[in-house]
């Protein structure tokens, strides 16, 4: 069986989510996901804001753990690596995928892709900074080649991808779907595909796998990650059964415990109605939960929220 991952999330892929997929975990030695942090900002780290120990804590499993930095500066960047380096993980991830305006107009995330020279001297910076396994998240690139139809040109992604495997990077996660589409979009897996038999690093694909057969099934032809599944569903990795109301209650209040314990207070709400958008499609009624979890301004009052809905539809 081939590797299964967590995705990158900005405000979901932290340490109180990793506990929560890693308490469906009955035994020590059954084989686990690599974890991909949130997005660190390089300038961030450097600078040392008061919220990047969060932002670093690599519990519980380090040795799983792959930080990703978002940034545009190839020094800033490599200054970034440096400290992470020094820190137990498994790897560090160049984000060159990020497609939210904020990040764009910073010239970082899917931008990178637009500059093959710049995204190599980021990569040679970084392979220089760390001999932790250096890897690269991408999308298929910014927009469709000038002349073609909506299609992204697999040549150039794949020039791309040569020049990141040329500079150092040993590990590339496609997410095959040009900056400006969204999730209704279908992702393209017959790129990953195609990278995959060009290309002498592994390429791992994720997008749209939407429960656990489907995870199962992409990870027999290569390293399979997921983002929104892993939230809506954290038994996942650990092949868990699908859960009846009652564990479901017991799992968001596990939930709610492991985030009051490891993220700052500051962070609680926004977090909890992050992962609350995904998990609530669990529910019968997942919309009208979610809306009533929006309203509420507490950990607290959340799980009171959840402990009604569950007691009023016990099915
Ligand atoms: C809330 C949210 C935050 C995300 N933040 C990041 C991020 O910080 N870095 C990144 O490379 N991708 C980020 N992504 C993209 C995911 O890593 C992933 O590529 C995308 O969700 C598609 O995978 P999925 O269909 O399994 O969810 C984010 C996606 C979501 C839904």
């Amino acid at each position: 069986m081939a590797e299964h991952i967590l995705a990158p999330m900005a405000e979901l892929s932290h340490r109180a989510l990793r506990e929560l997929i890693e308490s469906f975990f009955d035994r020590p030695d059954t084989p686990r996901p690599e974890y991909y942090s949130e997005m660190i900002s390089a300038a961030g780290l450097l600078s040392g804001g008061p919220f990047e120990k969060w932002y670093l804590d690599g519990g519980p499993r380090q040795e799983r753990l792959v930080y990703q930095l978002l940034g545009s500066d190839p020094e800033k960047l490599a200054a970034a690596a440096g400290v992470l380096d020094t820190l137990p993980c498994l790897g560090i991830d160049i984000n060159m995928g990020c497609a939210a305006p904020a990040i764009t107009r910073t010239g970082a995330g899917v931008r990178l892709m637009e500059d093959i020279d710049k995204a190599g001297r980021i990569a040679a910076a970084l392979r220089k900074a760390t001999k932790k396994r250096l890897s690269v998240k991408m999308r298929l690139g910014s927009r469709p080649p000038p002349g073609s139809d909506d299609l992204p040109g697999f040549e150039r992604l794949l020039t791309f991808c040569r020049r990141l495997e040329n500079e150092g990077v040993e590990f590339i996660a496609l997410h095959p779907r040009l900056a400006g589409e969204k999730f209704k979009r279908r992702a393209r897996w017959d790129y990953v595909e195609a990278l995959r038999k060009e290309l002498s690093i592994p390429v791992a694909g994720n997008g749209d796998i939407g429960s656990a057969a489907g995870l199962a099934d992409r990870a027999k032809a290569g390293p399979a990650m997921i983002g929104r599944l892993a939230v809506k569903e954290p038994w996942v990795f650990a092949a868990a059964p699908r859960q009846s109301t009652a564990r479901l209650e017991e799992t968001a209040f596990r939930f709610l415990d492991l985030l009051s314990l490891h993220q700052p207070p500051e962070f609680h709400l926004s977090r909890a109605r992050r992962f609350f958008r995904y998990y609530c499609d669990n529910f019968t009624w997942a919309e009208y939960l979610r809306n009533k979890i929006n309203r509420e301004e507490s950990l607290g009052g959340i799980g009171r929220v959840i402990h009604e809905y569950c007691r009023e539809n016990p099915r």
